[in-house]
């Protein structure tokens, strides 16, 4: 979910909406604003914020809250949509996040005769906030944020005021600082049209603002908070006429590999040969969700041979289930977002148990990167189609390029790859260029129902990441294998109605590739093969071939990514598909 506040001396609806507009990628199943005028008046519906929000009717008022929503507790609909009140209608707040005791609280509540209307968790807190409600809103909150069992930002107002007291614990949430305003958002891409300067707010930190006053509770005292500058801009996160964020943020790629690579530097204890050597003997532990999860996968691959270091690699949310966390040492964890639970709560528990942790991740100020002992930025920039794409490439360079700076020193072979990494922009550069047979298999692909994509060795987690992309994007049911393992049940799935789209690169994986493929073809499932410029053979087994340009073959996972990405945009463009905000789906999933 996505939550705003404002305070100030503007007409907080225009600001709310607008807001909501960048914050949707978060969740966009129904939404909602409230304005003080000076009394509360709500606003709220299923849908997404501009087919809802533009309808709301004018509410005139400086200070306001508004919510868009990605439902975990009570369906999408117009009651269970966010802003809640309490039972008087005084006490209006949004929340992201989940509370695990909704039962006790909704048998408290009801017992103290509180009428619940929704199915929501939130709205507890409402009626919980006035129970507190004494006169003094920051303390009432304090007070209620103390039964709460479970995570939460929350933005909360009283009718008649313009103060927002708001509040955090395992949810994001920032503060952005204009001239006599404040804004307060989950993430930083929301706000930027309005300041840059931000105060990231701690766990369990309270902070209460009114238009020209802003105090911040950190454990019982106040604090003087840090006010930072962030380096995004606005037009970072605008279409900036392409017709999809997820396009834009494809034709990105070029420059975000470039800016990466410049900006890389590492970590020195990280690179120090002492924990190398020492993860030499325990491994490295990779978590991410995802499409970072496909990330780490291809991590694994470069780990353990260029740096000969054992890789032990887990879905963040499955290790929490896991009894034995070492001999690693080291752990590396990837999330664009730096706020996905299941991954923050494995951090916090390789963090207890003494592994130090390195974070790769895009946002600068995000709970993994406070919470890592080191933190690695891609420089991808906002991204807002909901449909990861900059940012996959973005950790693939980060990754490609700490396994060829740690190799280096053994070998100097990997100063050239550094160096012909350089060449990367201008090599995916041009598929982006020039990809109408891209086009063209998009447009077959878009007749089926459902599609494998294969590879081998490092082109596996490709294959991975290309089924997610066209499963998310496009609603076609599609399956990433290790090509070996098809022929192990998959087969009996295999028709002239599911393509198989195959990444055939000429390394050791190449011959048991081509035997597969020959194995599929008597199947008369479609081949699609995405290849290597001048392999021929490909041509003869495969019914279209699309061929990467000529490059270094290290590389071959980055530009197969490209392709799929473009293929994947192209079958749901075909197919009419909310291409940027994807049905179920949200950007950070911030809950367990
Ligand atoms: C959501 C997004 C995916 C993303 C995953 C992990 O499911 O829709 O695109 O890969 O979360 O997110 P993270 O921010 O941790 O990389």
């Amino acid at each position: 979910c996505g939550i705003v506040g404002y305070t100030g001396k503007r007409q907080a609806q225009g600001v709310l909406y607008d807001c909501l507009c960048r914050l949707e990628y978060r969740g966009y199943d129904s939404c909602g604003i409230a304005v003080n005028t000076p009394e509360v008046q709500v606003f709220k519906d299923a849908g997404k914020v501009h087919d809802i929000l533009q309808n709301a009717p004018l509410f005139k008022g400086t200070a306001g809250l508004g919510h868009t929503r990605w439902a975990t507790c009570g369906e999408p609909t117009q009651i269970n949509a966010h802003p809640h009140t309490d039972c008087t209608g005084k006490i209006c707040l949004v929340h992201n996040g989940v509370i695990n005791n909704y039962s006790q609280l909704l048998k408290r509540l009801e017992g103290n005769g509180h009428k619940i209307v929704s199915d929501t968790d939130t709205e507890l807190i409402a009626h919980l906030i006035e129970e507190y409600d004494k006169g003094d809103l920051e303390e009432a909150v304090r007070l209620a944020v103390k039964e709460i069992e479970g995570s939460y930002a929350l933005v909360v107002m009283r009718s008649g005021e313009n103060t927002l007291v708001v509040v955090r614990q395992d949810s994001p949430l920032v503060i952005g600082v204009g001239d006599g305003e404040y804004l307060v958002a989950s993430d930083v891409p929301a706000i930027l049209g309005y300041t840059n300067r931000v105060i990231y707010l701690d766990e369990g930190d309270i902070g209460t603002i009114s238009p020209d006053s802003l105090k911040i509770r950190r454990n019982g005292g106040y604090i003087v908070p840090l006010v930072e500058k962030v380096n995004w801009t606005q037009d970072e996160s605008q279409k900036a006429g392409y017709s999809h964020y997820m396009l834009k943020e494809i034709h990105e790629q070029p420059r975000v590999i470039q800016n990466t690579l410049i900006n890389m530097p590492l970590p020195e204890s990280f690179n120090k040969s002492e924990i190398l050597e020492q993860s030499r003997k325990t491994g490295i532990l990779f978590l991410a969700c995802g499409s970072s999860y496909h990330a780490a996968l291809t991590a694994r691959y470069l780990v353990e041979e260029h740096l000969n270091i054992p890789v032990r690699l887990e879905i963040a949310s499955e290790f929490n289930y896991m009894h034995r966390l070492l001999p690693c040492k080291l752990a590396v964890v990837l999330t664009q977002s730096g706020e996905t639970a299941d991954v923050l709560r494995a951090m916090r528990r390789l963090k207890q148990a003494g592994c130090m942790v390195v974070a790769i991740t895009n946002v600068a100020g995000s709970t993994a990167a406070r919470l890592a002992d080191h933190t690695i930025y891609t420089q991808a920039g906002p991204e807002i189609g909901v449909a990861a794409t900059k940012s996959f490439i973005a950790q693939l360079i980060v990754l490609y390029a700490l396994c060829f700076a740690g190799a280096s020193a053994a070998n100097i072979r990997y100063q050239d790859y550094l160096s012909t990494m350089r060449l990367l922009p201008s090599v995916v550069q041009s598929i982006l260029g020039s990809h109408q047979n891209i086009k063209d298999a998009a447009v077959e692909v878009a007749k089926s129902k459902s599609a494998f994509f294969i590879g081998r060795g490092i082109n596996y987690p490709i294959a991975l990441e290309g089924a997610l992309k066209l499963k998310e994007i496009s609603y076609i049911h599609a399956e990433g294998y290790a090509a070996g393992e098809l022929k192990h049940g998959p087969f009996a799935l295999l028709s002239p109605e599911t393509p198989v789209l195959a990444l055939v690169s000429r390394d050791q994986t190449y011959e048991a590739m081509l035997t597969g493929l020959r194995e599929i073809k008597v199947r008369r499932a479609p081949l699609i093969v995405i290849g290597e410029a001048g392999d021929e053979q490909l041509g003869q087994l495969a019914d279209r071939v699309i061929s990467l340009p000529s490059f270094n073959r290290l590389f071959n996972p980055i530009l197969f990514t490209v392709v799929l990405q473009l293929l994947a945009y192209y079958v749901a463009l075909e197919l009419g598909c909310s291409i940027d905000t994807p049905r179920n789906l949200a950007k950070s999933v911030t809950v367990e």
